[in-house]
């Protein structure tokens, strides 16, 4: 099957912050191709994140979860995809602690429901977006490859190893032809500001204390989220059916990310940050190896993130209006209150 290009594309997940920096990517760069979203708002999905769409005849959004199983049946039947990309999960680790419900149904339950209507449909294509926390906590000196063992550490990872293995699962037993990108965290606008780098950028703005778990020193590797685009990209068109990729980006910590951050904003991060209690089961150190992407096509990451962080906080500064109102509806963020206070509400 060739899959150099598309005319009908589902993005599921394409409301929330990678899904709808990728819609766009897609939509500006390929004049021919149609995009359908499923998205089903929750309280991370935002149809603001794609406003510059609106209108757009190549740009259909469709409220609906991806575990509903007629719905995703009728849709399959109606549009005739070439390729559906899964972006449409439960993705913050702290919520799944407290409960993981919803992180079961949709990132396992509703994963499986889109490949098997992938399956029955025979679409050409489905890419899983995954994640480097799959492997879990890795020591120092060790990068991992997309052979290294899975060894998920929170409800979160958990979920997203569980379909990452049932889509291998299909890939070896029915020969579907999906692939698999697991990516490390990314950064850029849209985030929404429960994750590290909106969180700190929008409480410096705001004044607010930058709850840090632990003593600060967990490694995440940082992908800006165009070279994650980029890559999605070239797997989508150019991977051979089953492959799994990994991308990765610079590694951190958690407190250089807040003292960059603060620094950019010509702020002294002593003011903001506030020691909490560490995550129960925190991973200190996620170090994809992204080599067999580099090597079989040609991928590397393009942003450094000291270069890019100007941008992205100038982007947080001009869109103040998104975020603040996000942060307002947010029943969440005072979870960080309890945590503090040692009430994880396990
Ligand atoms: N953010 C990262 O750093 C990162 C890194 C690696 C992998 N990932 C994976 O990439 C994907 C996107 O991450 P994100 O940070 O953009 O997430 P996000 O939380 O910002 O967005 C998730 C989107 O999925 C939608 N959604 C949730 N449940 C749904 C359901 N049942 N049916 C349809 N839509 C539903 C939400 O409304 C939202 O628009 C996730 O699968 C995540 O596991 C994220």
């Amino acid at each position: 099957m060739n899959h150099q290009s598309y005319k009908n594309i589902l993005i599921c997940g394409g409301c929330g912050f990678m899904g709808s920096n990728f819609v766009r990517f897609l939509h500006n760069k390929y004049p021919s191709y149609k995009i359908f979203n499923l998205d089903l708002l929750t309280y991370a999905g935002n149809p603001e994140n794609l406003d510059d769409l609106a209108g757009s005849e190549r740009y259909e959004f469709i409220r609906g979860d991806i575990g509903d199983k007629l719905l995703v049946e009728n849709l399959f039947a109606k549009h005739g995809f070439e390729i559906v990309i899964n972006f449409a999960a439960e993705s913050h680790v702290d919520r799944s602690i407290v409960n993981a419900f919803q992180f079961i149904k949709t990132n396992i339950q509703g994963a499986y429901i889109l490949l098997e209507a992938v399956r029955q449909h025979k679409i050409p294509r489905f890419v899983y977006i995954s994640t480097d926390e799959i492997y879990g906590d890795i020591p120092k000196g060790i990068k991992t490859s997309e052979e290294y063992p899975l060894n998920p550490s929170n409800p979160y990872a958990a979920s997203k190893a569980s379909a990452d293995l049932i889509v291998q699962s299909y890939i070896r037993t029915h020969k579907l032809p999906a692939v698999i990108l697991r990516s490390s965290n990314n950064y850029g606008p849209y985030q929404y500001p429960e994750k590290l780098n909106s969180l700190v950028i929008t409480n410096v703005l705001d004044g607010k204390k930058i709850p840090i778990h632990g003593s600060g020193v967990h490694v995440r590797s940082w992908i800006h989220v165009q070279d994650f685009c980029a890559a999605l990209d070239m797997v989508m068109h150019r991977a051979a059916d089953g492959k799994i990729y990994n991308i990765s980006g610079e590694e951190k910590t958690n407190l250089e990310i807040i003292n960059l951050i603060a620094e950019a904003l010509d702020k002294d991060p002593a003011q903001y940050v506030e020691f909490v209690n560490d995550r129960p089961g925190a991973d200190l150190r996620y170090s994809p190896d992204h080599s067999r992407i580099a090597k079989d096509l040609g991928w590397e990451r393009r942003y450094h993130y000291t270069e890019t962080l100007a941008n992205l906080v100038d982007w947080y500064i001009k869109n103040r209006g998104w975020w603040i109102k996000i942060k307002q509806k947010s029943d969440f963020l005072d979870h960080y209150d309890k945590q503090r206070r040692g009430i994880y509400d396990l």
